[in-house]
This record gives structure tokens, C-alpha cells and sequence, in this order.
């Protein structure tokens, strides 16, 4: 693909974007360009231009409104020490938007075609890739269903777009371990729904279930299997992990339910080099709570772009909770937190080959 570039003939002035950088949220504020493609059944794709960031006009029977036939993606790319910038395995986001495209009926944009589009995109918006600690530019691909009209059939047309935000951490407020909510009304995904695709409609079916875990003043939802309704499945936007107290790690095997994290890899490949053993496998949520009571559940953490390594404490249900340790943030938790970090922002070296510079 051969991107045309349009630049922004009205960036965002210096002083504007510093002041975004210095305390960017999450998911905010936006570069000042950003990437599309589109994607005909004739055509295959064409028109992939780099562009100033605006909004889209939209026919109100565009597809994608109606039945939400989209999927998406999210990665970051990281100040480096000497002031480059370096993205952190493009290649298996590319790689996972390609299996929710085909769940969705999508067509898969190339692997060097999504690389491509990232580098382009954070090159020409380099400038909004913040250099304080804990901060990075969240790229967010997306594809969506474009045809205008209200068949419930695959679109014939389909537009590829990438932006930028610059990001903090997802969680407010500095490091601290969040509560959850066990809900076991609401499903998030059964086995051949869309649980392993990266789609909207899985958030979407999360948020019922997101707000009766806010209105139980926690942070998250945490979701169980759809059949049996014990076997922990994931949060709404992230995956889990249990660290038990022999130094084992534990998380939900890839079921075809749950979302086959990037940073849920990455995590498994740094405690393996660590030494540790991780097990990917089915955990009851009863494993949980009386491992919280016993102490044979040490820590709990999430893992995800957004989320990066967030600890666990409580985990609240109906008429109960259970706390995992003292409720402070656990000390393997922390030293797989500071191993991914340090490895992403260029501090350790990169045994896998995860760092992609860009600058
Ligand atoms: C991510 O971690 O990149 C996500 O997509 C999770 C959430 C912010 C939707």
C-alpha cells in the first residue's frame, strides 16, 4: 500500500500540545493526522492516504451504525532513552486484527500494510509522543463497515483508520490495586461468539456490567464462563493474571472466550524468563476467593495495552468480598510491571525482537 500524505496545514500549536503531554488521561485528546484506507469488494483496498485528524461524515444507514460490523485494535509507541521512538510489536497487533477481521467477516488489511500505516502515522506525529514516566502515544486502528444501506449482510465496503492519543495510565491517580466486581448475570462472550475478536460489540455488552460494578463502588467487572458461570474469564478491557504463593503464575487459558492479549503474552514470556512457571488454564472463581481467605492466592493482577500491569485487591460479589493479601500491590506484580516497562521504554535489552524503532 502507498500512503499519499496530506499534512495538516493547522497543527496544534506547541504550547497546546505540551500542556496535553504533561497530563494526557487516557483517550482524550488526538495527533494532528491521522491515517485511511478503504477497502472495496472490487476494488480490494485503495486510497490510503495520511490526512488531517477530523471527523468523518457519516450516511445514518451506514452499516457499522446499524449492526457493528467493526473491530480495532491498541498499541503504543514509547519515548526511547536517546529520544527515538519505538513501537511495541506492531506485528502481533496486525497479526490479531487480521483474526477479528475474519470472525467479523471483515477484510484483513496486510500485516506490513497496518506496520506501515503505524510508523507513518507516529513519524509525521512524532512531537506527541510524551517522554514522562509512564506515559506513551496509544494508537487506536479501526475498521468499519462503510456500505450504506440495511442488509444484514457483509459490507462491500470497509474503511481502515488509525489515530493517536497521547496517554497515562488508564487508572487515575498513582499506582494503586483496583477493586472488582464478580458479576455472574452478565456475559461478556460464549464459546463462538466474538469473545477472541477485538470488536465493539464486546465492550458494548460489558458496559451493563461495568456500571453495576461502579455502582458497587469498583473499578472493574470481571467476567465468568458463559455455561458454568465459575471459571474466570477476563475484565472488560483486560486479561488476568493470579500469582500464587509458591511463586506460580496463573491465568484463563485461551478458551476462544477471552481476548489472546499482547501484554498477556508478553507477561507469560518475561516470568518464563524469569524462571517462573506460569500455567494457562480454567480458574474457578472459588480457587480465588478461598485462595484470597487462605493465602495460597499471593497476588492478582490485570495485564493489557491500556491497563499495562495493574494490581488487584478486592474482588466484591453480592454480599461479600474477599481481599487478596494486605491490599497493597505485591511484590512479583511489581517487579513484572517494572521488567515490562523498562523493556518497552528501550532501559533492558530485548532478547525477543518486541521494540520496532520508528525513530
Ligand atoms: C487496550 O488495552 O488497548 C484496550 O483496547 C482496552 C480498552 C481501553 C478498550
Amino acid at each position: 500500500m502507498k500512503f499519499e500524505v496530506q499534512p495538516n496545514g493547522r497543527m496544534v500549536d506547541a504550547e497546546t500540545r505540551a500542556a496535553h503531554l504533561a497530563a494526557p488521561g487516557f483517550g482524550r485528546v488526538f495527533t494532528d493526522h491521522m491515517v485511511s484506507a478503504q477497502w472495496t469488494r472490487a476494488e480490494g483496498w485503495h486510497d490510503a492516504r495520511l490526512v488531517p485528524y477530523a471527523p468523518l461524515v457519516l450516511d445514518p444507514a451506514t452499516a457499522v451504525l446499524h449492526y457493528s460490523q467493526s473491530v480495532f485494535e491498541g498499541l503504543k509507541a514509547y519515548r526511547q532513552p536517546d529520544g527515538g521512538v519505538a513501537l511495541f510489536r506492531p506485528g502481533r497487533n496486525a497479526e490479531r486484527l487480521a483474526a477479528s477481521c475474519r470472525r467479523l467477516a471483515l477484510p484483513v488489511l496486510p500485516v506490513e500494510d497496518f506496520v506501515a500505516a503505524c510508523e507513518l502515522l507516529v513519524r509525521t506525529d512524532a512531537d506527541w509522543v510524551p517522554d514522562s514516566e509512564g506515559a506513551s502515544l496509544y494508537l487506536r486502528p479501526l475498521l468499519i463497515a462503510d456500505e450504506v444501506g440495511l442488509m444484514v449482510r457483509p459490507s462491500n465496503s470497509v474503511r481502515f483508520l488509525l489515530i493517536a492519543s497521547p496517554a497515562g495510565s488508564y487508572f487515575t491517580g498513582p499506582l494503586r490495586p483496583i477493586s472488582l466486581w464478580l458479576t455472574r448475570e452478565y456475559v461478556r462472550a460464549a464459546l463462538g461468539g466474538t469473545g477472541a475478536a477485538k470488536c465493539g460489540g464486546n465492550y458494548a455488552a460489558s458496559l451493563v456490567a461495568q456500571q453495576e460494578a461502579m455502582d458497587h463502588g469498583c473499578d472493574q467487572v470481571v467476567f465468568v464462563d458463559a455455561i458454568e458461570h465459575r471459571w474466570i474469564d477476563e475484565l472488560a478491557g483486560s486479561n488476568i493474571f493470579f500469582v500464587l504463593d509458591d511463586g506460580v503464575l496463573v491465568t484463563p487459558e485461551l478458551s476462544g472466550a477471552i481476548l489472546p492479549g499482547v501484554t498477556r503474552e508478553a507477561v507469560i514470556a518475561l516470568a518464563r524468563d524469569a524462571g517462573r512457571r506460569v500455567e494457562e488454564r480454567r480458574f474457578d472463581v472459588e480457587e480465588w476467593r478461598e485462595g484470597a481467605l487462605s493465602g495460597r492466592v499471593a497476588e492478582v493482577f490485570a495485564c493489557g495495552t491500556a491497563a499495562v500491569i495493574t494490581p488487584i485487591g478486592t474482588l466484591k460479589w453480592p454480599g461479600g468480598e474477599a481481599t487478596v493479601g494486605d491490599g497493597t500491590p505485591g511484590t512479583t506484580t511489581l517487579a513484572l510491571r517494572e521488567a515490562l516497562i523498562d523493556l518497552q521504554y528501550g532501559r533492558t535489552p530485548d532478547p525477543h525482537g518486541w521494540r520496532r524503532r520508528v525513530l
